[in-house]
């Protein structure tokens, strides 16, 4: 397992309905510890399973806050979005070196199911609502580039590319 880069194909396919169901497994979780590790290496706060090549409905986050870290797995993911535009300046591992402001919600519903296959729901404002969002959007396929016009996706592929 490792960290594949933009414009890898899976990066583009859309694994939102591959869903886990068989939990608290040693697959599944040699699959998230191997996740995690890949993340706190590359000093990520969220990530999602295309990225490091696995085709199953799974993001994680990280998040430091204060002397903690907001620590979450979200397995077979749903959102629901509300609330003003909020932005900040977004990195993406996919993405080495990019960072670009995108649009998003301010407050994310989130359901899905842990690690131990209990159901959940939270709510989320701010940074980790943002994060969601973005690994959310991996899970569809998609990337923060794909909320940006199109000259300016241009130029981030061919400074990706190195023309
Ligand atoms: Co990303």
């Amino acid at each position: 397992m490792k960290l594949v880069h933009y414009p890898d194909q899976i990066l583009l396919t859309d694994i939102l309905q591959n869903k886990i169901t068989s939990f608290s497994d040693e697959k599944l979780n040699y699959l998230i510890s191997k996740m995690f590790k890949i993340m706190k290496a590359n000093n990520g706060i969220g990530l999602a399973a295309n990225q490091v090549g696995l085709d199953d409905s799974i993001f994680i986050m990280a998040i430091p806050f204060k002397e903690m870290v907001l620590e979450r797995t979200f397995i077979n993911p749903q959102i629901m979005l509300s609330g003003r535009d909020i932005a900040i300046e977004e990195g993406c591992l996919s993405f080495p070196g990019i960072t670009v402001e995108v649009p998003r919600f301010e407050t994310c519903e989130i359901s899905y199911y842990d690690t131990a296959g209990n159901k959940k729901e939270e709510t989320f404002k701010g940074i980790p609502s943002i994060v969601i969002q973005h690994e959310f959007d991996h899970l569809l396929g998609k990337t923060f580039i794909d909320h940006l016009p199109e000259l300016t996706r241009d130029q981030i592929r061919a400074k990706l590319s190195g023309k």
